[in-house]
């Protein structure tokens, strides 16, 4: 069979792949199909990749594919629980998407390698955002930028991340929303105003429950954020 030549990634990865530094080499966390690896060595983005997953079916989708497209030479499979089965010298930079956040949490805070400012951490969480943005601040993970995309009608976020010592921030309004307010796009918009919605509906349970403090805090958060897509609008 001759081999195909041709990927198309969707908005959600493609956001991923353009967020990889040309000429280094990765390592794609969980990549049950190994189309982002495929995509940057047909588009000569990169020299290498190691892609894993700890599930030995979405490893073997993986091979299959990188099979049909001839990339064996440049692509590498491994069954490995998080980067458990990377050395820290083998890989630049790291995707971990179409995850929870906590989950990207633990395999971020399983390979303390990671804790290095050569290291570049691409992180696409599918829930659980603000708790992985949390994370991420208490040991020292800068998010250097972040930009939200939409596919297939859902809205998604996608963090460029990188270690750096003195990193600190104390800002309420980053953990929910993280860079998305620097650069107000329909996109990032459609964002925050999920965070909106999502924050209106826990707040109902917080009055419910009588939990007044964080009735407090919430409710000083949705203003926050509202007030940041009405300033946009004006
Ligand atoms: C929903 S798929 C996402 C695939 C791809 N990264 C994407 O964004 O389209 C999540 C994959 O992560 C794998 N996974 C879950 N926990 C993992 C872990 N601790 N280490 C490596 N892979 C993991 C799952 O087996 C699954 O194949």
């Amino acid at each position: 069979m001759g081999k195909i030549c041709k990927i198309n990634l969707d908005n959600r990865l493609y956001l991923c792949a353009k967020n990889v530094r040309p000429g280094k080499f990765i390592a794609d966390i969980g990549a049950d199909h190994a189309y982002l690896a495929i995509w940057l060595i047909l588009n000569k983005l990169i020299p290498h990749a190691i892609v894993t997953d700890v599930r030995e079916g979405p490893l073997l989708n993986s091979t299959h594919n990188i099979r049909r497209f001839g990339l064996e030479e440049q692509i590498e499979t491994r069954l490995s629980d998080g980067l458990g089965k990377i050395k820290p010298g083998e890989v630049d930079d790291i995707i971990i998407a179409g995850m929870g956040g906590e989950l990207i949490a633990k395999i971020v805070s399983r390979a303390d390698w990671l804790k290095n400012e050569s290291k570049h951490l691409i992180l696409q969480p599918m829930s659980s955002e603000a708790e992985l943005r949390e994370f991420l601040t208490r040991e020292h993970f800068k998010i250097d930028s972040e930009q939200a995309i939409i596919d297939h009608n859902k809205v998604y976020t996608v963090m460029s991340v990188y270690f750096e010592q003195d990193f600190y921030n104390f800002d309420r309004i980053y953990t929910y929303i993280g860079k998305l307010g620097d650069n107000l796009t329909f996109e990032n918009c459609s964002y925050i105003k999920r965070v909106i919605r999502d924050l209106k509906n826990k707040l109902k349970g917080y009055i419910l429950t009588k939990k007044l403090k964080k009735v407090r805090e919430i409710s000083e958060v949705i203003l926050e954020l509202e007030q940041i897509i009405k300033e946009n609008k004006q």
